[in-house]
């Protein structure tokens, strides 16, 4: 059985089985509606179904309230059709000559860049071109079934090759990747995935990174250079200690060369000798004292979702940023 969703205000339509949620089915369909985690965690994916039923299935009451259940809200990386729909998906981006893939990649390489980041290069098969929007993710699926998401760190190319950026959390994936991955191990993959990726205008952008939130954002940063980009970019990146910015040379390196962007690295924590006259604090923090007004702005915002939450609450409470020009992606 199979129900029709009209998608407003485009008028787009795409098919969903019983089985299948909103999104997997528009995604199908090459038809990406706003969406971040998949898992039900981020609320990015919310949205308003304007008529028909919706199965809530397993979505979560903290992410997906009751009063916005009774107001008609749902998931889409959740909800299921039960009726013939119309929904209100104000942003649908064509997957044009991008499609989802399962795929087996090996590792390429691994750069152990910090005391617990590992950049690590996939190489996949040349017959099957992954194809992606810079700042998108793609998920390793590891032996039990379970995944893994990670940011490509760079631009699409014609190498065929992934960067991921792998912070060694302690969990059992992760330490595997910094303590024991090796060159030549196959992984299996699936993408990509997520809305994290430039939207084509001429307003000037902040973007936010903490930590290994920094990958997409270098991705966007590659597409900009290779763009001969004119939009002004202030680029904010937090971590710690200085260790924690672990490519923070290449920032600076790449900001000498590029007049749009400004660079500006923040630290929590500094160490004792690190020689730091650096901004100091939370890395949102710093974006709130040097803008006044983020009304006619874009903020692309990537890290942890502490970070990610307060930015998208402070900028739009308290700078006037507008919701809808705000873009993340929280590691959850
Ligand atoms: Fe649906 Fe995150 S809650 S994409």
């Amino acid at each position: 059985m199979s129900y029709k969703v009209d998608v407003q205000p485009s008028g787009q339509v795409f098919e969903v089985a019983e089985d299948q949620t909103l999104l997997e089915a528009a995604l199908a369909e090459g038809m990406m509606l706003r969406h971040s985690c998949r898992e039900g965690t981020c609320g990015t994916c919310k949205g308003k179904v304007l008529a028909g039923q919706v199965d809530h299935a397993d979505s979560d009451l903290e992410v997906l309230t009751q009063a916005e259940r009774d107001e008609g809200f749902a998931l889409f990386c959740r909800a299921k059709a039960c009726s013939d729909l119309q929904i209100h998906a104000p942003e649908v981006t064509e997957l044009k000559g991008i499609s989802i893939q399962k795929t087996a990649a090996r590792v390429g390489s691994i750069d152990r860049i910090s005391d617990d980041v590992a950049i690590v290069r996939l190489n996949l098969p040349p017959t099957m071109p992954f194809n992606y929007f810079p700042g998108q993710y793609a998920e390793v699926i590891l032996k039990d079934g379970s995944r893994r998401s990670y940011s490509m760190a760079t631009v699409p190319g014609e190498s065929n090759q992934l960067e991921w950026h792998i912070r060694n959390t302690g969990g059992t994936f992760s330490r595997f990747v910094y303590d024991d991955l090796k060159e030549k191990t196959l992984l299996r993959l699936e993408g990509p995935f997520g809305t994290f990726y430039l939207r084509d205008t001429d307003k000037p952008m902040v973007f936010v990174a903490s930590g290994t939130g920094f990958a997409p954002i270098k991705a966007l940063l590659e597409q900009l250079a290779a763009q001969n980009n004119t939009r002004p970019v202030s680029m904010y990146w937090g971590g710690r200690q200085l260790k924690d910015l672990y490519m923070h040379q290449w920032v600076v390196d790449f900001a000498k060369n590029h007049d749009w962007l400004t660079y500006t690295p923040v630290l929590s924590e500094v160490a004792d000798g690190d020689i730091w006259d650096g901004a100091t604090g939370y890395v949102h923090h710093q974006v709130l004292s040097d803008f006044s007004d983020l009304s006619g702005y874009e903020v692309y915002a990537c890290g942890n979702p502490l970070m990610v939450d307060s930015a998208r609450k402070d900028f739009t409470e308290q700078r006037g940023l507008d919701e809808e020009n705000f873009f993340a992606d929280a590691f959850v």
